[in-house]
């Protein structure tokens, strides 16, 4: 059995006093929340905020990107190993706004993966069809080819010791979430396309849904059988939205 992980994704967003209210306002949902996993992913700038609010608390936490490099002449990036001093457990990694927006190819990705998991972070592999693809029956190939380039260079294995967060693209802060049974059905695939490579790593990972979950449709999703939690954007920004998600997946 596989346990919920609820992840916010907080994207560019926050200030000291917010960050502060949102961690202080989640800590009691969280501490209730049973065999449910929650974690947040901060704009950089506020993990070190965030790695002191959430002292003795169960509330994990993560970055949105790292680089693969650790340290030296590579001004600007995000070092892995100093996520992990912060007491980073998590990095999310190909987050469709960066493979969009920052030109971020499957090769990227795939040594971003490896690098985040070298420094004993536990990557957070973002996948997804663009709507163009979904309407074009592409789906399935499209989340296959972007496993695929990571399993090509990190091994089956690998996955087993990161998280998958399938994220249809046109879904992503549109409002206009994958049904139930859409979102099954490709976290099915996933998982059955893992499956043949290793059955043990397909059973063991959790696939989260990303992609306009909210308090309202959260149970629904989380109902389902190879939904194994969620990565939630917008509605992450709010306590009581989140706590919401947080106590539907508990
Ligand atoms: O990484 C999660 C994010 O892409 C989903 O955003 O606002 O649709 O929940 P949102």
């Amino acid at each position: 059995m596989r346990q919920h992980l609820i992840m916010g994704n907080w994207k560019l967003n926050g200030t000291k006093a917010s960050v502060e209210a949102l961690v202080e306002g989640l800590k009691a949902p969280v501490a209730a929340a049973a065999n449910v996993e929650v974690a947040v992913c901060a704009p950089v700038i506020f993990l070190g905020q965030v790695e002191q609010l959430t002292a003795g608390s169960a509330l994990k936490y993560g970055s949105q990107d790292a680089d693969v490099h650790t340290s030296g002449a590579f001004t600007g990036e995000n070092s892995p190993v100093m996520l992990k001093e912060f007491g980073c457990k998590y990095a999310l990694v190909g987050h469709s706004e960066r493979r969009t927006l920052h030109a971020e190819t499957d090769a990227v990705v795939a040594a971003k993966f490896v690098a985040i998991q070298a420094a004993d972070l536990v990557p957070v592999l973002c996948i997804g069809e663009t709507l163009e693809q979904f309407e074009a029956n592409q789906t399935n190939a499209v989340v296959e080819a972007q496993l695929k380039a990571v399993i090509d260079v990190a091994g089956i294995e690998a996955l087993a010791k990161s998280v998958i967060a399938y994220e249809p693209v046109w879904a992503i802060g549109t409002g206009k979430t994958a049904t139930p049974e859409i979102a099954q059905a490709v976290h099915a695939h996933i998982r059955a396309y893992l499956a043949g490579f290793n059955a043990d790593v397909a059973a063991k990972v959790q696939v989260l849904y990303g992609g306009s979950m909210n308090a309202a449709n959260a149970a629904d999703l989380l109902a389902q059988a190879d939904i194994d939690g969620g990565l939630i954007g917008g509605a992450s920004l709010k306590v009581a939205d989140f706590t919401a998600i947080i106590e539907a997946a508990a």
